[in-house]
């Protein structure tokens, strides 16, 4: 699910350190269910902001709403919510029906209710019959399914997520990140998960806040984010994207059109195009939304011819850059290698290579200086 009905309202969150602003006015709702990633480099502010919605830390100034109630008298303990580490917080000491049913020491439970519960999380947790082993006896991915199980064991309403698969290995951090995404469905528990890792963030998430220096650049879907990114700063942060400086030429043409460096004078549908006629802008185009050709390719209402400065091969596709003139920076271009590939690329520079594209494939993004 995809909607944003505020069942967290974060409203003009601002977060100071002494002098140093980590949070700055931060709003956005989350919806119930949602698994909603925090996503942006180290030190942009992301485990700030969650342990400001867990109650670790208090904010500045401005409001954070959990189901409707102001956050901000709430201590940690009396927030619907919990939170599961980047580090193991298991207990050595204990079994792992212990570490599981750690939470509930308070509650006064009946022995047979709380094994009953820790059993249906290890079911849960594809555990199953682990309870009696030792807590120093597990993998590091098993661990992590504990601490899972230990904190929806109490049942929050949202489960705050810092980084937590951020210790394992590739191969297993991929294999628990889909394990994640179906045990949140199974619960229906709204997530909060915080990486650094964009490609994490797209395969598991409802939406994703993409922040840069305390701030949120933007917050969309995965497909939203990759496909019409609303700055230069998501769009390269988001996947690779090739930029060129432009001038909106409308032309009162059923088509709009954008003089650029580089590639011309290139159609883009008037949808695209909420710039008026001579405003400088910028146009964006993935990667893999052109296409190659040896010569002039049949049809295509706009091409562009280059040279094959470089190449490489990386099995399900390969990387193309392609100097065109008129622009410093080759064009980056990634195919997939559909049929069975024979020979390396001829990248002596000699060769001629015509670039095409969809013009829906365009982003408008405003102008840079920096570009
Ligand atoms: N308790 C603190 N005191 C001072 N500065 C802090 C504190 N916690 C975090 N910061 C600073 O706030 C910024 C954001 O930190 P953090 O939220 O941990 O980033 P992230 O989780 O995105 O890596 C960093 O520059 C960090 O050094
Ligand atoms: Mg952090």
């Amino acid at each position: 699910m995809t909607t944003s009905d505020g069942f967290i309202s974060i409203r003009h969150v601002n977060k100071f350190f002494g002098s140093f602003q980590a949070i700055e006015d931060v709003s956005m709702n989350i919806g119930q269910g949602e698994f909603f990633s925090l996503l942006g480099a180290s030190g942009c502010g992301k485990t700030t902001l969650l342990r400001m919605l867990a109650g670790f830390e208090s904010t500045s100034s401005g409001e954070i709403y959990i189901d409707g109630q102001p956050t901000s008298d709430v201590p940690p303990h009396h927030r619907p919510v919990n939170m599961v580490f980047q580090s193991y917080a298991i207990f050595p000491h204990l079994n792992v029906r212990d570490n599981i049913a750690y939470g509930l020491r308070k509650q006064k439970l009946p022995k047979a209710k709380r094994d009953e519960m820790v059993e249906e999380m290890l079911e849960l947790i594809k555990l199953p019959g682990y309870g009696q082993r030792k807590a120093t006896e597990l993998s590091g991915g098993q661990r992590q399914r504990i601490a899972l199980a230990r904190a929806l064991i109490l049942r929050p309403k949202v489960l705050l997520l810092d980084e937590p698969l951020g210790a394992l290995d590739k191969q297993l951090r991929e294999q628990m990140q889909l394990e994640l995404r179906a045990l949140q469905r199974q619960v229906g528990i709204t997530f909060v998960f915080v990486t650094h890792d964009q490609e994490e963030a797209l395969t598991l998430s409802d939406r994703i806040a993409v922040m840069s220096g305390g701030k949120v650049l933007q917050v969309d879907t995965p497909a939203g984010l990759y496909e019409t990114p609303k700055t230069r700063e998501v769009a390269s942060f988001i996947g690779n994207m090739n930029f060129f400086q432009g001038t909106v030429r409308r032309n009162g043409a059923a088509m709009g059109a954008v003089e650029t460096e580089g590639l011309g004078h290139i159609p883009v549908p008037l949808d695209q195009l909420t710039k008026p006629d001579g405003a400088p802008v910028q146009v964006a185009l993935r990667p893999e939304k052109f296409e190659l050709s040896p010569t002039r390719p049949e049809g295509a209402l706009h091409a562009v011819e280059g040279r094959l400065s470089n190449a490489a091969y990386l099995g399900e596709r390969s990387h193309y850059y392609v100097s065109i003139a008129g622009k410093d920076q080759p064009i980056a271009v990634s195919t997939q290698n559909l049929g069975r590939m024979t020979g390396a690329p001829d990248i002596s520079g000699d060769a001629p290579m015509w670039l095409s594209w969809a013009p829906e494939a365009i982003v408008i993004l405003d102008a840079d200086e920096t570009g």
